[in-house]
């Protein structure tokens, strides 16, 4: 039985991750800020798998919780086969309107965090020879404005693992990139916006990508169970790609990006962008 540990598992990917994988067989160590008091959230897993799953609490920002969780693991298995870094927010607003606090915050969660729980759990990757998912975002590979905290938080996500590939293959551990489009999950609620300064030279541009995103939002939403579906369907394969893009906007942006030349890319995003973000009331 594969033993498989997810961050972020309280709300959307990590919640159905947690479903798709214990459905598949395997055992599903779900972890998560305040889990335990948070009882309601895997009442029917709780009772439906007892033998093969477990909740530990752990906020990937907290070393002492990141410890005590690979310790537990540890002692319980001695190995552990999948890990997935999915805990993550998005941090949104103009640079010059972020607190430090936020900026360093948006960071230890999307970055450190991650960084610190693959450094946690690695020498039980290493035993089994096991495979590593961590979350980038199609804002992993595409900068975008009044959004460069959460982009440079992922961009960095994939330097790392990127990285890690050719680091770790020679001790048997995969590692790959999970880059979502837009998912109707709990990220939209939990988005952090940051306009506090309500005389903000930024005010335009941030009224315009807010409601850019309300218009986006409104649209059929994709159906977050692809991504965890594709993402199980991804961890019984014996070699894992480097990425996997996820939804129709993710591949879209994938292709403007990577296949078309770099000068017409930023001319077409800056015209649209300035179309879209400049744009006064009528
Ligand atoms: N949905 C999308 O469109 C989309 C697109 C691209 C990438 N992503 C990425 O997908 C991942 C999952 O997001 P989601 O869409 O499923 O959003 P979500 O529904 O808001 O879930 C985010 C999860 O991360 C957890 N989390 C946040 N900070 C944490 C911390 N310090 N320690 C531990 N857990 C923490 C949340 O816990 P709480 O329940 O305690 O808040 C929650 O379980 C994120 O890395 C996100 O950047 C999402």
């Amino acid at each position: 039985m594969r033993k498989v540990l997810i961050t972020g598992a309280t709300s959307g990917f990590g919640k159905l991750l947690v479903d798709a994988f214990l459905q598949n067989g395997d055992y599903v160590i779900a972890t998560g800020r305040n889990i335990h008091s948070r009882k309601e959230i895997f009442e029917d897993e709780r009772l439906k798998y007892k033998d093969h799953f477990q909740e530990i609490d752990l906020d990937v920002t907290n070393p002492d919780q990141v410890i005590l969780a690979a310790d537990s693991v540890f002692k319980k298995f001695g190995s552990l086969d999948i890990l997935i870094n999915n805990a993550g927010y998005g941090l949104f607003g103009a640079l010059e309107d972020l607190e430090k606090e936020e900026i360093r915050y948006q960071m230890e969660v999307n970055f450190f965090g991650t960084v610190d729980v693959t450094c946690a759990f690695l020498p039980m990757l290493r035993k089994s020879r096991g495979k590593i998912f961590n979350f980038s975002s199609v804002f992993g590979f595409m900068g975008f404005p009044l959004t460069s905290l959460y982009c440079a938080s992922k961009y960095a996500i994939e330097g790392l693992t990127e990285s890690l590939r050719a680091e770790l293959a020679p001790h048997g551990v995969q590692v790959c990139l999970i880059e979502p489009g837009g998912y109707r999950t709990n990220f939209g609620k939990n988005l952090s916006w940051s306009q506090k300064n309500p005389d903000s030279i930024y005010r335009l541009q941030m009224k315009n990508y807010r409601e850019l995103h309300e218009k986006v939002s409104k649209k059929k939403p994709q159906e977050p169970n692809e991504v965890s579906k594709g993402l199980l369907k991804l961890s019984l394969k014996t070699k894992l790609p480097m990425r996997k893009v996820y939804g129709k906007d993710g591949l879209f942006s994938y292709i403007l990006k990577n296949y078309i030349p770099e000068r017409m890319y930023f001319f077409i995003m800056d015209n649209f962008l300035k179309i879209v973000l400049l744009r006064k009331a009528s």
